[in-house]
């Protein structure tokens, strides 16, 4: 129940220490360095025989297999690719033996992402689900499941799911790469206490939300306009595009989410005093190209919020508002960064006057085409 929230996404933005938390309990194998994923039915030798994986999802799911993307590459290397399910079930796509067809679904119903795995297991694809709702079709289906261990999820905008997504794919990427013998013991034990001390920040991170009303009057500022454009970049062009998707669907403000280098080849044209930017830019390897970024915004007659690293004084001085996050692990920090920008979502459609819980044209689980 809601108890002293007002909405259930309140509520489950909320709850993510815990739900992260939830989301660890029984994974990390600290005495012997590794990650547990017992379910997931992928012994060593299968993993070494894996040649790619294909992700498939719809929504904030699809934005979660965007950033698992960079996870299982950078970690495991492997080729992977990430499809809307709704497109990948009706092409001819190349899917096999040797493959993992990987599905991430909140609710482990939703009809494209069941008949994307049909297809994939047809073809003779070993299929797996990160997937919430335990006993769904989805984890009915595969040979293998993550489950989130997020708790329901009622608010149709999906928050919770989200980031537990992102913290089971990495559980996910560190267990392919330690199989195909990639990462070292120390590289898993970093990674391991890093990701334990996740729930930990984001529980900080909200409790100063909810401790100030800095949100709120950011949304009072900005709950007006029409238009926003998301940027980020690598790690965090997932994020952009989870940020704007998050706006658009509560708040009915037109967002889109733009990987910050393709700016220059169309979008910039549409900057003007109307349009505001939220730039994703923590201190990671492309953070300087955020900066100049921002000052192609800002030279433009543009309003720059910046999702940034708490104290980062370069953006202090150049964005016009800052939504701090704390300072974290380079693969952590799109996890922590994604929470502003659904706390922001949250306090324009309440400014707006937005039902959050039940946004005009949505239904929480998409179980027709
Ligand atoms: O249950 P699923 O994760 O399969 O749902 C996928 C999308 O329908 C879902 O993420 C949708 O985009 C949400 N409304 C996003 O907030």
């Amino acid at each position: 129940e809601k108890g002293t929230y007002v909405h259930y996404m309140q509520k489950e933005i909320y709850e993510q220490g815990r739900s992260l938390t939830d989301t660890l309990r029984g994974r990390l194998d600290f005495e012997h360095g590794r990650v547990v994923l017992d379910s997931l039915n992928l012994s060593a030798a299968q993993v070494q025989a894996l040649e790619r994986v294909t992700i498939v999802a719809c929504g904030t799911s699809y934005y979660a297999g965007l950033l698992g993307k960079h996870y299982i590459e950078r970690l495991a290397r492997l080729p992977v690719e990430v499809d809307y399910a709704s497109e990948f079930r009706y092409r001819e796509p190349v899917i096999g033996p040797g493959h993992l067809a990987l599905a991430i679904t909140q609710s482990g119903e939703t009809v494209d992402t069941l008949a994307a795995l049909e297809e994939a297991q047809a073809q003779g694809a070993f299929t797996a689900a990160i997937v919430n709702v335990v006993g769904s079709q989805a984890a009915r289906l595969c040979d293998g499941v993550i489950y989130m261990q997020a708790g329901p999820e009622i608010g149709v905008a999906s928050t919770k799911a989200f980031t537990a997504s992102a913290v089971d794919l990495l559980l996910l990427a560190i267990y392919l790469g330690q199989a195909r013998g990639l990462l070292s013991a120390s590289a898993v034990m970093t990674l391991l206490e890093e990701l334990s001390r996740l729930p930990g920040l984001a529980g900080e991170l909200l409790e100063a939300a909810w401790q100030g009303s800095y949100y709120r009057e950011l949304a009072g500022r900005f709950a007006h306009y029409q238009h926003f454009l998301y940027l980020g970049r690598g790690l965090n062009y997932p994020i952009a595009r989870e940020g704007a998707l998050k706006l658009k669907e509560i708040s009915y403000i037109h967002a889109e989410g733009y990987p910050a280098g393709e700016m220059k080849h169309g979008p910039i044209a549409l900057i003007d005093h109307q349009m505001p930017t939220m730039v994703i830019a923590p201190r990671d390897r492309v953070y300087d190209k955020m900066i100049s970024q921002v000052e192609q915004v800002k030279a433009r007659g543009g309003t720059v919020l910046a999702v940034a690293e708490a104290g980062d004084p370069i953006l202090a001085e150049k964005a016009d508002f800052l939504l701090p996050v704390p300072p974290s692990h380079e693969l952590l920090a799109p996890i922590l960064a994604v929470l502003p920008l659904q706390l922001f979502a949250y306090e324009v459609a309440v400014h707006r006057g937005v039902d959050v819980d039940k946004p005009r044209n949505l239904a929480k689980s998409v179980t027709v085409e």
